[in-house]
């Protein structure tokens, strides 16, 4: 079978400005509360793209309606209590939508449900939250002792939890602090490190139960709540992709504009600032209690660091960009802490260096860390390995001389145009 590839550069220098679309983990996040909601409310300027169309189905499957206005999203809400669906529910590619969800129907009382996905969701890990979800009361079940997809839930009572996240994972703490709108008492989550909060954003926005001491987050069960229409910013992890590219590209100046800022997110800023990048951010405005503004980069000569641990979680969709500038840099940048990057949508850790080494860059890899050695990279050929995050940044990282980049189409996941808005800022002057 033909495999579709796209050719790229060389292009340098990239200059201009432009909008990302709409934050993936605000969107899912925004079509769920919203149809637990009671009434109609707008999710406005939402991504629409693979994942995040894939949680409107399974949410329009559920009862709620999902109809589309222009570039938004009008949602009519059930008020806490969804349809029992009729068919399976197939999360495709998304395991935010999986993991998430899955809190929502362990706490649906005696409603069925089997979720499924594509075959990278099928081989990621569930337990995480089956168990802490299952401690809650939630009967649920499913390949390997539910520890993956297919998975079957019945919902019934919930009471709530105190759990320490094992891994850090916005995930499971989101999956959890929405089980515990349906739980008796008080459900708190404890992470040692933190992870993106848009979670706790988005209950403050619809005036849910919502504690936060330090690392511990506490809700509660809830009674019926209204719609609230909001407002999703740029997706910060779309952003750095242009950021990147115009870092490594001599003569480049990019500007992304309307972008989400939540420091939870933003970790990657602190690294490049470090390798010497000239990137610079300000904070224009809120929405829906998300920091908004710009981030502007400049072409810098960019030299290795040792990344610290403590930042992967604030920019874990971040480390394959980070691996393309790491490239570019001089000398060494060693990246710790990234077990968690290997059961993502691929094996990431693994994607990084082989498409690294196929653009000729020297790369090691251990079992949670990656050392490479920068120095430019050379015209290749690099693999999506099914994998959005990685598709874009192999794209990026071999833009300057030229790339092969072999199914692109799965770019689509979460940015649908991403190809015409890089080619887009090529060559202009
Ligand atoms: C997400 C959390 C992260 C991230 C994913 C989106 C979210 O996953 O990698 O792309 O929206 O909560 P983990 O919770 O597994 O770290």
């Amino acid at each position: 079978m033909d495999r579709p590839f796209l050719d790229l550069g060389p292009c340098s220098p990239l200059r201009g400005a432009l909008r990302v679309p709409g934050d993936k983990s605000v969107t899912h996040r925004g079509l769920m509360l919203l149809a637990l909601a009671e009434g109609e409310g707008r999710l406005y300027y939402p991504l629409k793209a693979g994942d995040t169309l894939s949680t409107a189905r399974v949410l329009r499957a559920l009862g709620a309606e999902i109809e589309e206005e222009g570039p938004h999203f009008r949602v009519r809400g059930r008020g806490l209590r969804l349809k029992e669906p009729e068919d399976v529910l197939d999360c495709g590619n998304a395991g935010t939508l999986m993991r998430l969800v899955l809190g929502i129907l362990a706490g649906q009382e005696g409603l069925f449900a089997v979720l499924t996905g594509d075959a990278s969701l099928r081989r990621r890990p569930m337990a995480r939250v089956a168990e802490p979800l299952r401690a809650m009361g939630a009967r649920i079940d499913g390949r390997e002792g539910g520890g993956k997809a297919p998975l079957a839930v019945r919902g019934g009572p919930l009471r709530g939890i105190r759990y320490t996240l094992p891994v850090p994972s916005a995930q499971v703490k989101s999956a959890l602090l929405l089980a515990g709108l349906f739980a008796e008492g008080e459900t708190e989550v404890e992470e040692p490190t933190p992870t993106r909060d848009h979670t706790e954003r988005l209950f403050r926005h619809f005036g849910l139960p919502l504690w936060v001491a330090g690392s511990r987050v506490r809700t509660a069960k809830t009674g019926p709540f209204p719609a609230k229409d909001l407002t999703v910013p740029g997706d910060f992890s779309s952003a750095a992709f242009f950021l990147v590219a115009a870092l490594i590209s001599p003569g480049s100046e990019v500007v992304v504009e309307g972008v989400g800022l939540n420091p939870t997110r933003t970790g990657l800023l602190q690294v490049l600032k470090a390798m010497g990048a000239e990137v610079e951010w300000r904070v224009l405005e809120g929405e829906a209690g998300e920091p908004v503004g710009y981030v502007r980069a400049r072409h810098s000569p960019l030299k290795g660091v040792a990344v610290d641990e403590g930042l992967i979680p604030l920019m874990v969709d971040e480390v394959p960009i980070l691996a393309a500038a790491a490239a570019w840099a001089e000398g060494e940048t060693f990246i710790p802490g990234l077990s968690e990057l290997r059961v993502k949508e691929s094996d990431r850790v693994a994607s990084i260096a082989q498409n690294l080494r196929a653009l000729g860059v020297e790369v090691e890899e251990g079992p949670d860390w990656l050392r490479i050695r920068g120095g430019g990279v050379r015209r290749g050929e690099v693999e999506s390995f099914h994998d959005h995050r990685i598709a874009m940044a192999f794209a990026v990282a071999g833009l300057p001389v030229g790339v092969r980049v072999w199914e692109p189409e799965w770019a689509e996941i979460s940015y649908p145009g991403f190809f015409r808005d890089l080619l887009g800022l090529c060559g202009a002057s």
